[in-house]
C-alpha cells in the first residue's frame, strides 16, 4: 500500500525521524495519562510466537495511554499457528478488519519483512530472531539520550553475548550511524558476527580498531576475547572518530550488558563462565561515570547487589519503554506531526532468479517460510557482485553469476559482471549448478 510505513529494521529512520521520536516521547513522558485523545479508536494487535515480558506490555500499554485499544495474541502456540497456518496468512487475517497496527515477535530472522509484504496495516518488529529489535533500540537510544544529553562521540562498552543478541545488533547500527563509538567486550565465542560487523564498516563507516582495554580491568579480564595485551585473541572495537594506532579504553559513558541468548545457541557455543558485573568490577576509575544497561530479562549478568548503585539505569530504561512506543504507535499511525523527511528508503529487492536459495542462514525466514517467503535480494555492491537476502541481511554465496536470457555466467568479479541489471542477475552456488541451467562459463572462471 503506498504511504504505508514499518518498523522492521533500525534503519527505516532517518535520524532526524529518531530525535523527534526523542521530543515526542519526553512530551508523552510528562504526563503518561493526558494523552488519550491520540489513538482514540485505533487498535493495535500484539502477534508474540516467542515469549515476551516488556515489550508485549509496554506495547499494549502504551496504545492504551494513547486511547486505542489492544487484541493479543501473545503465545501462538495456543493460536492457528498451531494448526499449521503460515505467518502470511496469519499477517493477512489480522491485518484486515482486525487491527490498525501489527506487532509481531518471531524466532525468524527477517519475519517482520515479510509481514510487511503482506500486512494492510503498519508492522513493527518487536524481534525477529537473533536479526533486530528496533524498538528496543529506540528505548536504549533514548535513554542515553536523557541520560549523557547527546549520542555522537559517546563510548559505549557492549558486553556478554554479542552474537546472537538482537537488541546488540540494531543498538551498533543506530549509534554507529549517531557517531559512538562500540568497545566490544564479548563472551568468549560470542562476538559480534561477522556480517554486523562488516555492514557497520561499508554502511556507516565504523572502523574496526584494536582497543587497549586494560583500564577497564576486571571487567575487560572477565571476557576472553577483548584486546588488554597484544598476545590474546581478540574482537576489535569500532570507532567512528578518525585516529590511528590502539586505542585506550580509559573513559566510559555506558555499560550495555545482555544475558545469554542461549535459546539460540548451536551446539557449539558455551556460556560458561559468563561475564558478571558486580559493584567491584564498576569500581574502576574509567567505569566512573559509566551508565548500566540491559534490555532486560537478566539471568546472572548483572548482580542484584548492583541495583542500588545511581549507575544502574537498567529499569529507568525499561519504564521508558512506554513514551517511546507511545511514539512510535503515534508516528506510525499518522497521529503524531513528523517534520522530517523519512529516510530514502533501501534499495530496491528482487527475486533471486536461482535453482536454490542463496541465504546460507538457515534461520532466515526465506528458509523457514518457504512458499511465502521466495529468496530475494538487495544489491550492495555492483562491481564485485555483492547481495545480502532482502529479508535476514546476511550475505549471499555467490560463486557464479549470470544474466536472465543469455546463458553465460561469471565470477562476481569478472568485468563481465558489472554489465548485468541487478534485476536480470541469476546465482549459482557452482559450476554444476551453473551448468545443469544451461549456462556455460564465461572466460576467466
Ligand atoms: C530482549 C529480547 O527479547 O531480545 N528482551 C526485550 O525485548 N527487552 C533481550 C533478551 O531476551 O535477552
Amino acid at each position: 500500500m503506498p504511504g504505508l510505513r514499518h518498523l522492521v529494521s533500525i534503519d527505516d529512520l532517518s535520524l532526524a525521524e529518531i530525535s523527534q521520536l526523542f521530543e515526542h516521547a519526553r512530551i508523552f513522558s510528562e504526563n503518561l495519562r493526558d494523552s488519550a485523545e491520540t489513538c482514540r479508536g485505533l487498535i493495535a494487535a500484539s502477534i508474540f510466537y516467542e515469549p515476551s515480558t516488556r515489550t508485549r506490555l509496554s506495547f499494549e500499554s502504551a496504545m492504551l495511554r494513547l486511547g486505542g485499544g489492544v487484541i493479543t495474541a501473545a503465545d501462538m502456540s495456543v493460536s492457528s499457528a498451531s494448526k499449521g497456518e503460515s505467518l502470511a496468512d496469519t499477517v493477512r487475517v489480522v491485518s484486515g478488519a482486525y487491527a490498525d497496527v501489527l506487532i509481531l515477535r518471531h524466532p525468524s530472522e527477517g519475519a517482520a519483512r515479510l509481514a510487511a509484504q503482506y500486512s494492510e496495516v503498519p508492522v513493527i518488529n518487536a524481534g525477529d530472531g537473533s536479526h533486530e529489535h528496533p524498538t528496543q533500540t529506540l528505548c536504549d537510544l533514548y535513554t542515553l539520550w536523557i541520560e549523557k544529553g547527546r549520542l555522537e562521540g559517546l563510548d559505549i562498552v557492549l558486553s556478554g553475548d554479542l552474537r546472537y543478541s538482537r537488541t546488540i545488533h540494531s543498538f551498533v547500527y543506530a549509534l554507529a550511524r549517531f557517531g559512538a563509538n562500540l568497545v566490544c567486550v564479548p563472551h568468549q565465542g560470542l562476538e559480534l558476527p561477522d556480517y554486523v560487523v562488516k555492514r557497520l564498516r561499508e554502511e556507516y563507516g565504523a572502523e574496526p580498531q584494536a582497543a587497549d582495554a586494560s583500564c577497564l580491568g576486571d571487567l575487560a579480564s572477565s571476557s576472553d576475547a577483548v584486546y588488554i595485551t597484544p598476545t590474546k585473541p581478540h574482537q576489535l572495537s569500532l570507532y567512528t572518530e578518525a585516529q590511528r594506532g590502539l586505542r585506550l579504553v580509559d573513559h566510559v559513558d555506558a555499560v550495555y550488558m545482555t544475558r545469554p541468548q542461549t535459546e539460540r545457541f548451536g551446539e557449539a557455543d558455551s556460556a560458561t563462565g559468563y561475564i558478571h558485573l558486580d559493584t567491584d568490577i564498576m569500581s574502576g576509575e574509567a567505569l566512573r561515570e559509566a551508565v548500566v544497561m540491559h534490555p532486560l530479562p537478566r539471568r546472572d549478568e548483572i548482580s542484584p547487589e548492583f541495583d542500588a548503585d545511581p549507575r544502574s539505569i537498567y529499569f529507568k530504561q525499561a519504564a521508558r519503554g512506554v513514551p517511546i512506543r507511545m511514539a512510535i504507535l503515534g508516528m506510525l499511525l499518522g497521529r503524531l506531526d513528523f517534520t522530517h523527511s523519512p529516510r530514502r528508503h533501501l534499495e530496491a529487492t528482487y527475486p533471486v532468479n536461482a535453482m536454490g536459495n542463496p541465504c546460507p542462514n538457515m534461520g532466515c525466514v526465506s528458509h523457514t517460510e518457504v512458499r511465502q517467503a521466495p529468496a530475494s535480494y538487495r544489491i550492495v555492491s555492483r562491481f564485485p557482485v555483492r547481495a545480502i537476502c532482502a529479508y535476514c541481511s546476511r550475505e549471499l554465496n555467490l560463486t557464479l553469476v549470470g544474466a536472465v536470457g543469455r546463458p553465460v555466467a561469471f565470477r562476481p568479479d569478472a568485468a563481465e559482471a558489472r554489465r548485468i541489471e541487478p534485476a536480470e542477475l541469476v546465482f549459482f552456488r557452482d559450476l554444476a549448478e551453473a551448468a545443469s541451467a544451461g549456462f556455460t562459463v564465461g572466460t576467466g572462471v
